[in-house]
């Protein structure tokens, strides 16, 4: 097998294809990068001259984009032309949870890895290595193996030089951290069963990554490291959680907790900052499938430690909107509330299992009047994900909750009686709040879910202030 790889396709150019491929064309520049995707509407968008219409929001990518779209980096939506002239093809497709039929609500949904293996199967020629690179359940490559492996033996005739090698390189990249992650990462893990193949594939990461962070293993392993780190990371989100109850009703605060424990080089200070819950679309989708897997094996005390990481998680959630209720005289009914931040973290504009979205469910249903400000989400997405209509006024005649889409952080204050920051913004840390304050009713709350340090200013503006975590919210 030669090792040298000229033209590169991915599909799917979504959250980890676009921002994957893009660094791969950056530093790699003697490589043509071919994403396709099915959705043109999409592929549109990564092709619009207006660089800020790009698809995804992601620190860097425009800058990446700017500097390789059309040299060696190109999207479009000719699957089986670039298919066929590829060396190496990665399936970067969508991998939600299933929602019907057998593991429904638990496993991954493989529709769309199916059907792009096949794809590469009616379309690939000669030696073609194929790369898992979403997220997928534990042996998906045997799929994908017998799925590539079924054409060569049915066209056996024709397809002599056909053949085909399966990697698993999942991505650890994290939203709105993306090119920083993909162009310095912690570790880059190739499973996999040829050497060459394998080899293949660590010779276009060693242009820019160190050998030593290379890490080489068998195609499972591969798999279920990348289900398993994110189930741990996911895990310490939800212990943080549960602590950041307690210290509410203690008198503890619970940064100083975090920071107490993280300094334990064992424990580590990364990802202990409590909030909303985690969102975003790996972590949930994950554990559940975790949680099938070890149903599937019989591993049933496997699955409920796993499975009450969501619970945790989805407690966190009613357990906020709850706060905001009984803080606002335990009803928010034609109250009007200012929502900052819709995004599941900051500098994304995804939404995917935000907690934004079933904390403003919550309080829609409660009754509440919300005026919804992010700086990267478009409204018409936030009317997709709560499956409600945006209002063009609000009826205050109606006891109904509805929602509104401001256009700044002081257009969503506008007679409202609280500041619900759900999305750590960094814009939100330099609010004038004197204008913001005139805008508002009294008595008026500020409920800042995230600790994004609400500066003490605002107390001076007779807010009430009730902070994640934090014990001095004691009565
Ligand atoms: C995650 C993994 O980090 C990444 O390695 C994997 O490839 C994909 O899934 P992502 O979901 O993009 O990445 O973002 P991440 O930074 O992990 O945050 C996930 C959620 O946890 C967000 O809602 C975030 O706000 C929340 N979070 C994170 C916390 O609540 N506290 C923390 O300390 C860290
Ligand atoms: P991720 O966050 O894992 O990148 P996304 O949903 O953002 O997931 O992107 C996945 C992309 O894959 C979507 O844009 C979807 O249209 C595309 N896709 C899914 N199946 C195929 C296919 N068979 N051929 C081409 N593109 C596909």
């Amino acid at each position: 097998m030669d090792y040298s790889i000229k033209n590169i396709c991915c599909i799917g150019a979504g959250y980890v294809g676009g921002p994957s491929m893009a660094v791969i064309a950056d530093k790699c520049t003697n490589k043509n990068i071919n994403v396709v995707d099915l959705n043109k509407e999409r592929i549109d968008l990564w092709n619009s001259s207006n660089l800020s219409n790009l698809p995804i929001y992601e620190p860097g990518l425009k800058e990446i984009i700017k500097r390789r779209r059309g040299k060696n980096l190109f999207f479009s939506t000719e699957v089986k032309k670039n298919i066929a002239e590829a060396d190496m093809i990665f399936i970067s497709v969508n991998t939600p949870t299933k929602i019907k039929g057998i593991g429904a609500g638990e496993a991954i949904d493989l529709k769309w890895v199916e059907a792009s293996s096949r794809q590469i199967s009616r379309y690939a020629k000669g030696k073609t290595i194929v790369v898992e690179k979403s997220t997928l359940p534990v042996r998906t490559a045997e799929t994908i193996k017998s799925i590539l492996n079924s054409t060569i033996t049915k066209n056996k005739n024709q397809s002599e030089s056909q053949e085909f090698f399966i990697l698993s390189n999942p991505e650890f990249l994290a939203e709105g951290t993306a090119i920083n992650d993909l162009e310095n990462p912690d570790r880059i893990l190739i499973g996999g069963e040829d050497d060459d193949a394998i080899k293949a594939l660590e010779n276009i990461y060693s242009t820019w990554i160190n050998q030593d962070k290379i890490i080489k293993t068998d195609l499972w392993s591969a798999e279920l490291s990348k289900l398993i780190a994110n189930a741990f990371l996911a895990q310490r989100i939800s212990s943080i959680n549960s602590i950041s109850a307690l210290c509410e009703v203690t008198g503890a605060d619970i940064k100083e907790v975090a920071n107490a424990i993280g300094k334990d080089t064992r424990i580590g200070e990364f990802f202990l900052n409590s909030g909303p819950g985690f969102g975003g679309s790996c972590f949930k989708k994950d554990i559940l499938n975790l949680v099938y897997i070890c149903k599937y094996y019989g591993l049933y005390e496997t699955a409920n430690y796993w499975q009450n990481v969501i619970e945790i998680n989805n407690w966190q959630q009613k357990r906020i909107s709850n706060v905001i209720i009984n803080k606002l005289f335990g009803t928010v009914v034609g109250k009007k509330l200012s929502i900052l931040g819709f995004s599941f973290k900051k500098n994304t504009n995804d939404t995917r299992e935000s907690p934004a979205i079933k904390i403003c469910k919550n309080l829609i249903e409660e009754g509440a009047k919300l005026n919804i400000y992010d700086p990267q989400v478009m409204p018409k997405i936030i009317e997709r994900d709560l499956n409600l209509k945006e209002s063009i006024e609000f009826d205050s005649s109606s006891e109904l909750g509805e929602w509104k889409f401001a256009s700044s952080i002081y257009e969503s204050a506008i007679d409202s009686d609280a500041l619900i920051f759900l999305t750590e913004w960094d814009e939100f840390k330099f609010i004038n709040w004197k204008k913001i304050s005139e805008k508002m009713r009294d008595p008026k709350w500020i409920f800042d879910t995230r600790s994004i340090s609400i500066s003490k200013e605002a107390q001076a503006y007779g807010f009430n202030i009730w902070v994640i975590g934090e014990g001095k919210n004691l009565p």
